[in-house]
């Protein structure tokens, strides 16, 4: 089959719809940052803070208290602030900008498990909001290693930070991992619902920052032209791969506790999944679309150990050429013992069991150190009936994708076939694309923006709640309890390099299809 893909010389002139409703700062608070001496602080949360700041979405009532182990003074912390953010690869060179966050930078060493910090965390949280007219509104981040989240909010709450009153809110935003298993998340609900009321909790999930997964809603709600082929009917199947070239990248001591599944699958992919298949939501609050998303969850076919075996695959990387330079394998990673059976790939085909999907695949695939780095969601439609085509020297007719690019080139394609001039009646498969930059341009995005904008305000449609992450470890689970009775017998089975184990192309072969892994 032919493939004629034609570029555009210049980018097509932007025809965004602006919308001209100014965007409201966010209100006075003071943002706690647990585990701040950390590579969150200096990677996400600062920078994001600066483009906040730049976008003039912070309110002038702002300020950070940075709290962790490490002992640092005030000044050391913005000392240290002031380097990493004019340091930083995405280059935020506004010195003003920079100053104006680092100003309102404070430092408190702490041991998150001992109660008596508590009492001088509420001091300084007094006194920081004084001096920055910050409202007495609080929003905590824990950024901590994720045994010490129960630990923190139950110290918080004896210690009476998490009480509101009047206008006067306290929110907690937790890192992911949130649990190890569908017990643990349990516990961990329990524990936090215990001190906290769900509206003050926001479990962040990075991939509901970037700006290409909040454009699934928009790009299928806000169009009139998709939405009536987005079922069982039209599509012959969903893949979605989130495919990396780094590798645990000095994090082995955690990943190989967790491994693929429990890293990308519950969170990560899973949100991808319900943004793809809800049903429209009654409005755009949280509640609507989070009751969507959490249908979509409920609705996934359990596994049943059968299941596992025919329906999943896991991978274990060995040593090989990523992007030309060599690498080890990875039981020769630090902190990864040598004879580890934690896997650096996983690829799964479930089904969503709802009169939108019933019958409909839905193919996971996510990995470490293979070949390319994308995110993308790729929306296969059936083919057309073969019988006009018969006597035309055509194999077979291609299928036509819809591909949403997440990252790293983010934008939206669509294949379909067509004539190839001459005088015999030949198909080519071609692409219209639209790629974000030819539009929008670069946008200066940790994102955790509006993440970070959207806790502030308290709007949680961006986060998970307690049902969806509960629901999510349900159809995981017994993915893990399958894999831990029965160990991988031949890992490594990849190479590093390389698209995962053979199985993952037979998962899709041994039903005619097969991974996207263009362009
Ligand atoms: C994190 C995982 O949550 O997501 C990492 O722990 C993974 O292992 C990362 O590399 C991927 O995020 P992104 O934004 O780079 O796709």
């Amino acid at each position: 089959m032919h493939q004629t893909t034609r570029q555009e010389e210049t980018p097509p002139a932007p025809t965004a719809v602006e919308d001209h409703r100014s965007t409201p700062q966010a209100p006075p608070c003071t943002m706690v940052i647990f585990g701040a001496s950390g590579d969150l602080t200096k990677r996400k949360l600062l920078p994001a803070l600066y483009n906040l700041r730049k976008a003039g979405l912070l309110s002038d009532h702002f300020a950070v208290i940075g709290a962790a182990r490490s002992g640092m003074t005030d000044d050391e912390f913005r000392r240290q602030a002031k380097e990493d953010l004019l340091g930083c690869d995405e280059g935020h060179s506004d010195e003003a900008v920079v100053d104006w966050v680092v100003l309102r930078l404070h430092y408190l060493t702490l041991d998150a498990s001992s109660p008596a910090a508590y009492g001088e965390l509420g001091a300084r949280i007094a006194a920081v909001d004084k001096d920055h007219g910050t409202g007495g509104n609080v929003l905590y981040y824990l950024a901590t290693a994720p045994n010490l989240f129960a630990v923190i909010v139950q110290q918080l709450g004896d210690a009476g930070l998490t009480a509101e009153d009047g206008d006067r809110w306290r929110r907690v935003v937790v890192e992911k991992p949130f649990g190890h298993d569908l017990e643990s998340a349990r516990a961990l609900n329990r524990e936090l619902l215990a001190v906290l009321d769900e509206r003050q909790l926001y479990r962040i999930d990075h991939y509901l920052g970037k700006e290409t997964v909040q454009n699934i809603l928009a790009f299928r709600f806000g169009n009139g032209i998709f939405e009536p082929i987005w079922n069982r009917r039209y599509i012959d199947h969903v893949q979605i791969t989130a495919s990396e070239t780094v590798g645990v990248e000095g994090r082995g001591g955690y990943y190989d506790g967790s491994g693929a599944l429990r890293d990308m699958v519950p969170n990560h992919l899973f949100q991808l999944i319900t943004l793809v298949s809800m049903e429209p939501p009654i409005s755009f609050g949280s509640g609507a679309v989070r009751d969507e998303q959490s249908k979509v969850l409920h609705a996934i076919q359990p596994f049943g150990g059968e299941d596992v075996l025919r329906r999943t695959v896991r991978g274990q990387y060995g040593a090989g050429i990523v992007k030309g330079a060599k690498q080890p394998g990875y039981r020769a990673e630090d902190k990864v013992p040598a004879d580890s059976n934690t896997e650096t790939f996983v690829a799964l085909e479930l089904y969503i069991d709802n009169w939108r999907w019933a019958d409909v695949p839905f193919y996971l695939r996510t990995g470490k150190l293979l070949p390319k780095r994308e995110t993308e969601v790729t929306i296969q439609f059936k083919r057309p009936p073969f019988v006009l085509f018969r006597d035309t020297p055509v194999e077979t007719l291609a299928p036509n994708q819809l591909v949403i690019h997440i990252q790293p080139d983010e934008g939206i394609s669509l294949s379909f076939s067509a004539k190839i001039p001459g005088p015999q009646l030949r198909l080519g498969n071609v692409n219209m694309s639209f790629a974000y930059n030819d539009y929008f341009g670069e946008q200066s995005n940790t994102g955790y923006e509006r993440l970070l904008y959207d806790a502030m305000l308290g709007d949680a449609t961006l986060f998970q709640r307690a049902d969806m992450v509960e629901a999510a470890w349900c159809v995981v689970q017994p993915i893990l309890d399958v894999w831990k009775a029965l160990p991988p017998r031949r890992f490594p089975n990849y190479a590093a390099g390389t698209w995962g184990p053979a199985e993952a192309e037979e998962l899709m072969s041994r039903r005619g299809r097969e991974w996207r892994n263009g362009d």
